[in-house]
């Protein structure tokens, strides 16, 4: 049963241009607008990572910080950070729009992570826009 939450949040900064193979020069422009500029834009991005689980009778906690931090770092800031997000293999079919970059850092955490203890990954953006994701 799951009795207590931790959550910890990471700075990204990456660089993306959002543009569909799919679509025509034309809707692609109309559908992302001046993110779809051929040299791309940076984001200094947030990333949130909740975990949760009982609260362990020896420890104390959730999940170890220093765990948590190694996992992150070694399985999402190392390959994404500093890095142009469409030029990871993981954005080759897909556009790297923040809702896919929530995505795909939840599936990565998912996976890295002690089986069912992380609960969401929320990435803001901006100021003003922020992504969470919480399903498979
Ligand atoms: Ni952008």
């Amino acid at each position: 049963m799951k009795t207590a939450y931790f959550g910890r949040r990471y700075m990204l900064s990456a660089s993306h241009r959002l543009h569909s193979d799919a679509l025509s020069e034309e809707a692609n422009r109309a559908t992302y607008g001046k993110c779809n500029n051929p040299f791309g834009h940076g984001h200094n991005y947030v990333i949130e990572v909740l975990v949760g689980g009982p609260v362990d009778d020896e420890t104390g906690m959730v999940i170890n910080l220093a765990t948590l931090d190694e996992v992150v770092q070694t399985s999402v800031l190392a390959r994404f950070d500093h890095t142009n997000l469409n030029s990871d293999p993981l954005f080759v079919n897909q556009v790297p729009t923040t809702e896919n970059l929530c995505r795909e850092t939840f599936r990565i955490l998912r996976d890295a992570l002690p089986k069912g203890q992380l609960e969401y990954v929320r990435v803001e953006e901006t100021e003003n826009n922020f992504f969470q994701y919480s399903g498979n």
